[in-house]
């Protein structure tokens, strides 16, 4: 099963990803995810993209489908993947294309997130991660049940994203968005593995939505 999440900054596809990943006992691969932590290890790569992710720019794409391609390529991902934030461009896409057709692999569906930039903006903004095992909360939606307490792992200890704190970021990856991403809407449309998404409903039913989809 090898599934892409495609949506706005906001739009929930971590949220989803790990969900579907544990439903499916499939590895939820964020590119995000990945990138961050190599900016927190401070490699030479995470060095390297530190401004531009800060900016809300896009990484090169010769640098993502490196780092695609030795994550798909990992035992864990024979089963397939969840992808949350690959491909970003038309050229991320084909490259997938390639690697899918060089493997006999076939991709199951794309989800498309569909949901209007007024209602990103508090998502974004209410962000926040528990700092030891990385639960995703909310301060406007998904608020800890105990305050100031991790549900899954009881730590007291929340952090923010860098690229979430400045607004011209977030304008910034909002613009990448429409101006990049979305072209990736039409490219999957015509090979009909594109599937909409009402991201505005809650994450139980959306996530009810995905697996009717995959099951039926
Ligand atoms: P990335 O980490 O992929 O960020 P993004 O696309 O901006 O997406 P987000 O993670 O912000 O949002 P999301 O859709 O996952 O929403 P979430 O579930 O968290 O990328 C970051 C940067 O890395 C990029 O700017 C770029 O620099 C670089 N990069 C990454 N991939 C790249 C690539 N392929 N090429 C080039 N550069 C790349 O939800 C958001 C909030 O809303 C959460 O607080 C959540 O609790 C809440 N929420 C979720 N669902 C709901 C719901 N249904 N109702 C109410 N609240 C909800």
């Amino acid at each position: 099963m090898i599934i892409i999440l495609l949506g706005a900054p906001g739009s929930g596809k971590g949220t989803q990803a790990a969900m579907i990943a544990k439903k499916f006992s499939i590895p939820a691969i964020s590119t995000g995810e990945v990138l961050r932590s190599e900016v927190a290890k401070g490699s030479d790569l995470g060095t390297l993209i530190k401004a531009t992710m800060g900016s809300g720019a896009l990484i090169g794409d010769d640098m993502m489908i490196r780092i695609i391609k030795s994550r798909i390529d990992s035992a864990d991902c024979s089963n397939g993947f969840v992808l949350d934030g690959f491909p970003r461009t038309v050229s991320q896409a084909r490259y997938l294309d390639e690697l899918m057709f060089n493997s006999g692999r076939t991709i199951s569906a794309v989800f498309n997130f569909n949901i209007k930039e007024d209602d990103l903006i508090n998502r974004i903004c209410g962000r926040f991660f528990c700092k030891k095992c990385g639960a995703l909360y909310n301060s406007f939606f998904r608020r800890t049940k105990v305050d100031g307490i991790c549900d899954n792992c009881g730590s007291d200890s929340f952090q923010k994203r860098e690229d979430d704190g400045s607004e011209e970021a977030v304008k910034n990856r909002l613009k990448n968005y429409r101006e990049t991403t979305s072209e990736l809407i039409g490219f999957y449309q015509k090979k009909n593995l594109l599937v909409s998404v009402d991201a505005l409903q809650s994450p139980p039913l959306i996530f009810q939505g995905i697996v009717n989809y995959l099951t039926n």
